[in-house]
C-alpha cells in the first residue's frame, strides 16, 4: 500500500524534497499534502497534481508527516497541530530538534523519525543521515529512505549520531565551497581572469566529485594517482599536509559538532540555524 504524506513547510528544503518525491513517483502526487503558508509554492505544487493547503492541522488526516520548517518556527506549529490522536510516524528534518522535543509537543502518538539532509539536495546529489528517534518502530523510517535514496544517498544512523553527522555531511558542502573559493581565488592571483579561474574552480571540484562518486578508489588513493613524484600536485598537497589540513579539517568539523550538542539544548530552539 502507497503511503500518504503531508509535507509541512516547501521553502529550501522542503520543496526540493517535494520535487525528488514526485519525480522520483515515491507517492503519487495526490497522496502528496503540501502545507505552507505562502501562496507561490502551494500554486506551483498544485499544477504537479499535489494537494495544498495553509491549515497545518489537515496534515493529521494523513499516515505519515514530514516536518520541513525551520526548527524556531517549530513551537507555533506543535500549537497548530496539537496532540496527535491516531499513531503517525513524524519525519524531522530540522537540524538540532531531539525527537523528545517534538514527542512532547505532539505527544505519546509521535513516531518521530529524524533525518539530516544537506543542500545538494537540491541537485539530487544530497547526503542524507536518517534515524530512528523517541516512539519510532523499527521500519518506520522505510519511507524516509526511500525518500532520501530518490534525492541522493541515505545512510541509517543512531540518533545520537546526529551531532557528528550535522558536522560532517550537514554543514560539508560549506567547506567544499570555501575551498572553490580559494582556488578560485589564487588563480586570479596568479593571472587568470576572473570568469576562467571560477570555472576552473568550479569544475574541478565537480569533476573530483563525481569521479569520487563513481570509482571503488579511497580518496586516499584517488589522490595518490595523480600525485606523481617530484610534479607540480606533489608540490601543492605538500603544502597542504605540512600546514596542517586534515588537522584544521578536524578541528573545524568538532567545532561545528560542539555547536550543533549546544543548540540541541532545550531553550534553544529560537536559535537561528
Ligand atoms: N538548508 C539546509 O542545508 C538544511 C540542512 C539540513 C536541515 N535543514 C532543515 O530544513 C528545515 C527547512 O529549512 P529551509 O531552509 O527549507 O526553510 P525555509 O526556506 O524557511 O522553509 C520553510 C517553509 O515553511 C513555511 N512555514 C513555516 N511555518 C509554517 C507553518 N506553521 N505552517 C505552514 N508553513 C509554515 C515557511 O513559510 P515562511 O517563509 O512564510 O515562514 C517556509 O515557506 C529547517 O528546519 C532546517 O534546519 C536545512
Amino acid at each position: 500500500m502507497v503511503a500518504s504524506l503531508a509535507v509541512i513547510g516547501a521553502g529550501n528544503m522542503g520543496r526540493a524534497i517535494i520535487d525528488g518525491i514526485l519525480d522520483a513517483h515515491v507517492i503519487p502526487a495526490e497522496e502528496l499534502l503540501v502545507v505552507d503558508m505562502n501562496q507561490t509554492p502551494r500554486r506551483e505544487l498544485a499544477e504537479r497534481g499535489c494537494v495544498t493547503t495553509d491549515r497545518p492541522l489537515d496534515a493529521i488526516t494523513r499516515d505519515q508527516m514530514m516536518l520541513a520548517v525551520k526548527p524556531q518556527s517549530f513551537p507555533h506549529l506543535a500549537g497548530q497541530i496539537g496532540t496527535l490522536t491516531k499513531p503517525t510516524v513524524i519525519i524531522t528534518i530540522m537540524a538540532g530538534l531531539h525527537s523528545s522535543t517534538i514527542r512532547e509537543a505532539l505527544g505519546e502518538n509521535a513516531r518521530v523519525v529524524r533525518v539530516m539532509p544537506n543542500t545538494p539536495c537540491r541537485a539530487r546529489a544530497g547526503m542524507a543521515a536518517v534515524a530512528l528517534g523517541e516512539g519510532a518502530k523499527p521500519g518506520d523510517e522505510e519511507l524516509a529512505m526511500r525518500i532520501f535514496e530518490s534525492i541522493g544517498r541515505a545512510e541509517l544512523v543512531d540518533e545520537s549520531q546526529m551531532h557528528a553527522v550535522t558536522a560532517v555531511s550537514g554543514s560539508g558542502p560549506a567547506y567544499v565551497f570555501l575551498l572553490a573559493e580559494a582556488m578560485q581565488q589564487a588563480g586570479v592571483e596568479l593571472g587568470l581572469d576572473e570568469s576562467t579561474a571560477a570555472a576552473l574552480a568550479r569544475q574541478t571540484i565537480t569533476g573530483a566529485g563525481r569521479l569520487l562518486a563513481e570509482s571503488s578508489d579511497s580518496p586516499a588513493a584517488l589522490r595518490e594517482a595523480v600525485t606523481s613524484p617530484g610534479g607540480t600536485t606533489e608540490a601543492a598537497v605538500n603544502i597542504l599536509l605540512e600546514r596542517g589540513l586534515p588537522e584544521m579539517l578536524a578541528e573545524a568539523i568538532t567545532a561545528a559538532r560542539d555547536r550543533s550538542e549546544a543548540l540541541e539544548q532545550p531553550g534553544d530552539a529560537s536559535t537561528v540555524r
